[in-house]
């Protein structure tokens, strides 16, 4: 048996809030329509910062937090679908920016919205073959970079931050024990590539997707369970991916969660995608809600289509 734990966590968003009054002004929508519909008030938008300095400041302040050195870390991956470069990765930037050392396995991983998910999957896997068990795991996103702002339907959605965790690896530990799937599926959510030749935006089919996610939660939740040997009961502490707040509430229903058990931060930042976890993990260990010991249910879905659940314990 062996498994992974976080040991800290940080987060770094930029400076810039962007409200639903602001977005009204550019597209036809408004800040009753958008606050009822999916629960946001604001997004972060970058103005100047770098997606890789987003990393940078999300990751250094979950080294802090953690009291792990850079030279400790054995394995660093970044999650994220808008990197600042294609080549060189977003991972290999921050191990120059860090001073990781050149035998840290760095790289980034594209799992859209779940991405923060398979990489603390992935990276439960590799560090036990790590020269060093700590692990660095970032969800970091500008999608502001690949907004049509002449789609009211994806345009209002959408935000940039980064959050980090270091996990720690041991022999001994349980396993975070994810649930991971994929379904190669390009209609209801699609970020371009190469192939158009010119600027790429997100396309979703919103309707659809929102189906998606309120089936596939809560079997991915029960599927983690059931792998856990566990019941809702069980579970300290509840985090969604923040795509939409009522895809959220009706997750809280079904399993009757009580309010101090989950946190909704969609209001202030918008979907981030792979940032999105993160983001609540870091705000919840700032709160206290989270300390050592908690059990916490992480559950996400999105593009590819993919889907993830762990439970994940705090060292
Ligand atoms: O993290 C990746 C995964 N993504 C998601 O989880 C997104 C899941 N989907 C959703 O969150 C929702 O489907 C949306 C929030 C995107 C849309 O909500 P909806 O309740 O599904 O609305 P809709 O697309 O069915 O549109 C309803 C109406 C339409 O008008 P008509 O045809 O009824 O006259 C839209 O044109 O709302 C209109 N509409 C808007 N109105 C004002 C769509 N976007 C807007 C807007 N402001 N921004």
């Amino acid at each position: 048996m062996s498994g992974i734990k976080i040991r800290g966590t940080g987060r770094c968003v930029p400076e810039k809030v962007v409200t639903n009054d602001d977005l009204a002004k550019i597209v036809d929508t408004n800040d009753a329509w958008i606050a009822s519909r999916t629960g946001i008030r604001r997004r972060r938008h970058c103005a100047g910062e770098t997606h890789t300095a987003l990393c940078v400041g999300a990751a250094r302040a979950a080294l802090e937090k953690s009291g792990i050195a850079p030279e400790e870390i054995g394995v660093c991956i970044v999650a994220t679908l808008t990197p600042d470069h294609l080549v060189p990765a977003a991972a290999c930037l921050l191990q120059r920016e860090l001073g990781l050392a050149e035998d840290t396995l760095c790289f980034d991983l594209n799992a859209a919205c779940t991405g923060f998910l398979f990489a603390l999957h992935t990276m439960e896997c590799l560090l036990a073959a790590a020269p060093r068990k700590y692990g660095l795991v970032i969800g970091a996103e500008v999608l502001s970079r690949i907004l049509d702002w002449t789609d009211r339907g994806t345009c209002i959605l959408f935000g940039d931050g980064a959050g980090a965790a270091v996990v720690e690896w041991r022999e001994g530990w349980t396993s975070i024990g994810a649930v991971l799937g994929t379904r190669g599926d390009d209609a209801l959510l699609r970020v371009a590539g190469a192939e158009t030749g010119e600027r790429s935006f997100i396309r979703m089919d919103g309707t659809k997707v929102f189906k998606f996610a309120v089936e596939t939660v809560p079997r991915c939740m029960d599927q983690v369970l059931e792998k856990a040997g566990m019941t809702a009961d069980d579970v300290d502490f509840f985090v969604f991916h923040q795509a939409n707040a009522r895809i959220i509430d009706l997750a809280v229903r079904k399993y009757r969660i009580p309010p101090e058990k989950y946190y909704k931060n969609i209001e202030e930042y918008g979907n981030t995608s792979a940032a999105s976890i993160p983001l609540v993990l870091s705000e919840l260990q700032d709160l206290q809600k989270v300390h050592s010991g908690s059990r916490v249910l992480v559950v996400g879905f999105g593009g590819g289509l993919t889907w993830g659940g762990a439970l994940v314990e705090f060292a």
